[in-house]
């Protein structure tokens, strides 16, 4: 036995709990738990990765990644690239921004059923979590602005938010913006912004350019389809960027990862086909639920989230799809017990899904 004991502050912090994997189920899974693209990674990205494991793994990284910097700028029309940063997975911005700017003693603030990592991050780094409540599974900016206090250092908002799907308009992120006070770091995460379309993405990089305290942050998880390889992205003030390079790990995105970013980011021809599917059997999975009598609201995201009545009816009905190999997310954990959330799928995972759903709610 050894006296070896983690941080207080890292003994209360409990894990992010992943969707989750049907291991040794029969037949094939709907993966419907992690809102991953059904159409993969775009060609290009696969290309790039194989021709990037050919030759040089035993070479390290870039430690600027200047040439994946300088094609994420030119794709999403970013003048300055020194503001552009990358990482491994948009989770390790959460928890370097977090770790450059908030420790005990100080408020990382969030609202209510805001993405998990927050959470994780701002715990781990020992400061104080704040929720701000939401109404109706959305963010406020009065509720916001009510919950900031002199020891706020950090604002998380995820626009649109996982798992809720709902989002503030463009000009409601600029009145909370501008009514923020200049010791808060105002962290829009985008995580889902590509389903919205090239203006919304553009809305949000000149959101950054408004004001001096202001980050966006991104991942090539969601529509780009690159999950496996762990690879984000965010545009931030110079000051802010200088910060975060200083104690990023110097190669922490792999090279493979790179390679693919590099090659994809543009492909707006994947992205489009991407978007339209999901607008289109989001829709459809929308209207399909509700008139099973699941309420579920509009979503600006890849996923939606269904209203199961109560909590026990949400864990039955979880379990009556896992039965038939498909996954979804159950999101009690974000306080939401008595929902489901559901990512936009290929056309055929969605209809078992929604066909698993209809004989369920027959029954019970
Ligand atoms: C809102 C939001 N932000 C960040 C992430 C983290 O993504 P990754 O670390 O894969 O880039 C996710 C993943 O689910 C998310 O939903």
């Amino acid at each position: 036995m050894n006296t070896i004991r983690p941080l207080d502050h890292i003994a209360r912090t409990k894990p992010y709990v992943p969707g989750g994997k049907l291991h040794g189920a029969a037949g094939p899974v709907a993966m419907l738990a992690s809102n991953e693209n059904p159409f993969g990674a775009s060609p290009l990205a696969i290309e790039a990765v194989r021709k990037a494991a050919g030759s040089g793994l035993e070479v390290y990284p870039d430690p600027d990644y200047g040439e994946l910097r300088a094609a994420i700028a030119a794709a999403k029309g970013i003048k300055d690239v020194g503001r552009v940063v990358t990482s491994a997975g948009s989770d390790e911005i959460i928890h370097l921004l977090t770790q450059c700017y908030a420790g005990p003693g100080d408020e990382v603030l969030f609202t209510e059923h805001a993405f998990s990592m927050y959470e994780v991050s701002a715990r781990g780094h020992g400061a104080t979590v704040i929720k701000a409540p939401e109404t109706d599974m959305t963010a406020g900016v009065n509720a916001i602005l009510g919950a900031v206090s002199p020891k706020t250092k950090i604002l998380f908002l995820a626009n649109p938010n996982n798992p809720t799907g709902t989002m503030l308009s463009v000009d409601a992120l600029k009145s909370l913006q501008d009514a923020l006070p200049d010791h808060v770091l105002f962290v829009v995460d985008g995580a889902y912004s590509e389903y919205l379309g090239p203006e919304y993405e553009a809305a949000l990089r000149d959101l950054v350019d408004r004001g001096d305290t202001t980050v966006m942050m991104r991942t090539f998880s969601k529509i780009y389809g690159l999950a496996a390889l762990r690879l984000g992205w965010a545009y931030m003030p110079a000051a802010i960027a200088e910060t975060y390079q200083r104690i990023r790990g110097p190669f922490n995105v792999n090279t493979l990862a790179a390679a693919a970013g590099i090659a994809s980011v543009g492909d707006e021809a994947f992205l489009k086909l991407s978007r339209d599917h999901n607008t289109e059997w989001r829709a459809k999975m929308t209207d399909a639920l509700n008139a099973m009598g699941l309420v579920t609201p509009v979503s600006h995201a890849n996923f939606v989230v269904s209203e199961f009545g109560n909590a026990e009816r949400a864990a039955a009905a979880f379990q009556h799809l896992k039965d038939q190999s498909i996954l979804v997310r159950a999101i009690a954990g974000y306080g939401l017990p008595t929902k489901l959330r559901i990512t936009i799928g290929s056309a055929e995972d969605n209809t078992r899904c929604l066909d698993a759903l209809k004989a369920f709610t027959a029954l019970r």
